[in-house]
């Protein structure tokens, strides 16, 4: 009975992704019912994977499957392919290995309780990578290429979306110059590949509170620089600030913007905002901060829930009188922040029950989970 159903999902899947799954077939296979049904290749959507599903962090856990396209005309991606997940090869004289020109993205597929998947503003990621690929002379995919390789990477790798609750399916989408030079030029090849792993919290915290330290030494971003698109060059320059706070206990950097010092930026690897009274801020992007697509949706949320919600140019004195500060982020989702040291001062915040960023979390994340109504027309169910 297992046998027959696994048999006809597959043939299912083989006859919309036939050419991707090819690969993993002999030729007698590929017309065959019962080689499609191969167990280390496709194991049947309604199975799960053998994980603790009650332990996921942030870790990346290998999954079935990663998703590959390139481009070599500089203009239009060819149509992709899944491949096994694993190691993939690389010139050494490729632009993102010796000049860092590569971008990634973020996003996640939550598994809803009748079973079925949602992804979360997958466009927005999509046209977040084409802005990011003209700041760093790549093409990128369509619209239309990224959301069919999101769905395409989702289905392959059904058995490691974790049960309802209990987490997410992160998927990274890569964009990289692939292509082989030596002089500094934008490189002759770009490539996409998109790979995923079950997550759970980000913060080691858990869901509790994070403690930030205003970095006020390294700046993460300048004017007419990359720090508006998420160019994988405005991460590694993050972590000399980030270990050290880490290494005095702290949970992550919030870094100040690097013209006069006074005005919050972002954290390392999320947004930022602080609310007072009933209005809620967060620094208006311009050019120097990441316009995260969670941080669009909570300012979304918020207005709705009555909030003013304000996007403006926030001065440090401001975090520290704040009720409350939350951090948003794909990966960080809402965190809630307890308290936040600046020159050696800490201010601590309202957090828990009541508290404005869980109402936020619990509404975004309901609509995330397909548990509330999403009026929004946020959701994209993979099928
Ligand atoms: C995300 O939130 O998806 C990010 O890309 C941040 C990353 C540092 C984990």
């Amino acid at each position: 009975m297992l046998q027959r159903s696994i048999n006809l999902r597959g043939l299912v899947l083989f006859s919309r992704y036939g050419h991707s799954f090819s690969k993993f077939f002999t030729p007698q296979a590929a017309s065959s019912l019962q080689a499609v049904a191969e167990p280390a290749t496709y194991r049947g959507d309604d199975e799960y994977a053998d994980l603790n599903w009650d332990d996921l962090g942030f870790g990346l856990v290998p999954t079935d499957y990663m998703y590959i396209m390139k481009c070599s005309d500089n203009e239009k991606f060819s149509p992709g392919e899944l491949n096994r997940f694993g190691k993939i090869e690389l010139s050494p004289a490729s632009g993102i290995l010796n000049h860092g020109q590569g971008l990634f993205e973020g996003l996640k597929a939550c598994r809803k309780e009748d079973g079925r998947v949602l992804l979360f503003r997958p466009e927005q990621n999509a046209m977040r990578m084409k802005m990011g690929a003209e700041r760093m002379c790549m093409p990128s995919p369509s619209v239309e290429q990224f959301i069919d390789a999101l769905k395409q990477t989702v289905l392959a790798n059904k058995r490691w979306v974790p049960p309802p609750g209990k987490g997410s399916l992160y998927l990274r989408p890569l964009l990289m110059g692939s292509g082989a030079m030596l002089g500094l030029a934008p490189a002759p090849e770009c490539t996409f590949i998109l790979f995923a792993s079950p997550v759970g919290n980000y913060f080691q915290e858990g869901k509790a509170p994070i403690k930030l330290l205003v970095e006020d030494e390294c700046h993460r971003a300048m004017p007419g620089g990359t720090g508006g698109v998420k160019s994988i060059s405005n991460y590694a320059p993050v972590l000399k600030a980030q270990t050290r706070a880490k290494s005095k206990g702290f949970s992550d950097v919030l870094f100040l913007d690097s013209m006069t010092n006074k005005y919050l930026e972002e954290v390392a690897s999320c947004n930022i905002f602080i609310v007072k009274d009933n209005t809620v801020s967060t620094p208006a992007t311009r050019g120097t901060i990441l316009p995260g697509i969670t941080r669009k949706s909570i300012i979304n949320i918020a207005s709705d829930h009555g909030y003013q919600v304000e996007e403006r140019p926030i001065p440090v004195e401001d975090l520290l009188e704040a009720d409350e500060v939350f951090c948003t982020g794909t990966a960080v989702v809402v965190a809630p922040v307890g308290s936040v040291t600046y020159q050696g001062k800490r201010v601590e915040y309202r957090t828990g029950d009541g508290s404005v960023a869980r109402k936020l979390y619990s509404t975004l994340t309901d609509i995330q989970r397909g548990l509330i109504e999403d009026k929004m027309g946020w959701t994209v169910e993979v099928d």
